[in-house]
């Protein structure tokens, strides 16, 4: 990514918002503005009509992300008991979520159905006679794996079977009483285009037919995963461009198919900004240093886990004059958020601001250091008032 797509250097007065809310809350601080959940929820719902969605909850696992979203009836994607316990703390219907994690535990599925979650995903055999015992209770989902090497998050290595192990896991399904409902994919996540999930669609019409011809079993459901893109630089993604092709794909299934997705990234993304402050300065042999309040093992680590490179903007009324390294607070040297870019001077106590900071950043943040994790102030949540600040603490 070139210096000027990654950073962006505003004059010094347009830092006052942010620096307001340090002057409040202290840094690093993750700002989580509700308003824009819901831009992003309407975006993607006007780019894949008649999709129901299931927000992926380990994007962002923040009260305020379900609370917004409840609002427009949005399902949920759930992994793990800790996201079921958010859920419950919202009050969210069970009916309205999927379990999507291929490897569960005897215990992650009692806790799912004890919630009231029913519809779980497998894609091997001994993960489907697991079920057994709950039969009468389950309808499944069978993951099948579509490789992407387009993306570096390629979700189809560590799950989903082969395209033609399905109906073997369909024969096997009905032998042991277990109801399957449909097939599940995931994409890849931050797709670079949508041919993958062209190409996975299609495959799956054509797995659905052969199930319905060979083994006379209908399969209503098709679950789209994620995957769709947001930019990771200082312009906008066009979401409408990226859908296009999926909704052809979509338009070509039988009628009795309802489609669903399982969208994280594209609905957090864009709603968190990270604000950190510059706490030192070294000049060294390959330019200047600023060590940063945030970094890697913070809100930065989806540098680390998810291969995410943030825009960063900062405020100067000088010229870009220095190649600097904006690092984090830690002791280890692997803790660098930008390395030889373009920057003004800058001096102890300025802000960088990182932006699109919402998915799985706060969500695999470390206290590495015993450094505390970024507080993350709310603005605009539904639940206390159009433009008022409820603050939580990440960890
Ligand atoms: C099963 C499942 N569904 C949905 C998602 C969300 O994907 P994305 O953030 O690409 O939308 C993930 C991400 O890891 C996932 O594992």
């Amino acid at each position: 990514m070139s210096n000027f797509e990654r950073i962006q250097v505003l004059k010094n007065q347009e830092a006052e918002p942010y620096a307001n809310f340090v002057a409040e809350y202290g840094s690093p601080l993750l700002i989580l503005d509700c308003n824009k959940v819901a831009e992003q929820f309407n975006a993607l719902s006007d780019a894949l009509p008649n999709i129901e969605f299931f927000y992926a909850i380990k994007a962002l696992p923040h009260p305020a992300m379900i609370r917004t979203l409840l609002q427009f009836n949005v399902g949920f994607d759930i992994a793990s008991k800790g996201e079921i316990d958010l859920l419950r703390l919202e009050r969210a219907q069970a009916r309205n979520t999927i379990h999507t994690h291929p490897i569960k535990r005897d215990d992650d599925i009692r806790d799912a159905l004890s919630y009231g979650c029913t519809t779980f995903v497998v894609d091997n055999i001994w993960e489907l006679e697991k079920f057994v015992a709950y039969r009468h209770r389950v309808a499944l989902l069978i993951r099948v794996s579509f490789p992407n090497a387009k993306t570096n998050i390629d979700l189809s290595r560590k799950f989903g079977c082969q395209p033609s192990d399905v109906l073997l896991l369909l024969r096997k399904a009905k032998a042991l009483g277990i109801h399957v409902k449909g097939l599940s994919f995931h994409a890849g996540s931050q797709c670079t285009d949508s041919s993958n999930h062209v190409h996975a669609i299609r495959q799956c019409a054509a797995i659905i037919e052969q199930a319905e011809a060979e083994l006379g079993k209908l399969l209503p459901i098709l679950d789209i995963g994620g995957g769709f893109p947001v930019s990771y630089t200082h312009s906008t993604q066009d979401i409408n461009q990226f859908c296009y092709p999926i909704n052809e794909a979509l338009a070509t299934l039988p009628a009795h198919i309802n489609v669903i997705a399982e969208p994280g990234r594209f609905l957090s993304a864009p709603v968190m900004e990270s604000v950190s402050r510059v706490i030192g300065k070294a000049e060294r042999s390959d330019g200047t240093w600023y060590y940063l309040d945030d970094g890697v093992y913070n809100s930065y680590s989806g540098q680390i886990y998810d291969h995410a490179t943030y825009p960063l903007t900062v405020f100067s009324d000088g010229e870009c004059s220095s190649i600097a390294t904006l690092a984090g607070p830690t002791c280890d040297s692997i803790d660098v958020i930008a390395e030889q870019v373009n920057l003004p001077p800058l001096r102890i106590g300025d802000l960088v601001i990182g932006k699109q900071m919402g998915a799985y950043t706060s969500a695999s943040s470390t206290r590495f250091n015993s450094l505390e994790t970024a507080e993350i102030v709310v603005i605009n949540g539904p639940s206390v008032g159009l433009n008022t600040i409820f603050i939580t603490h990440s960890s």
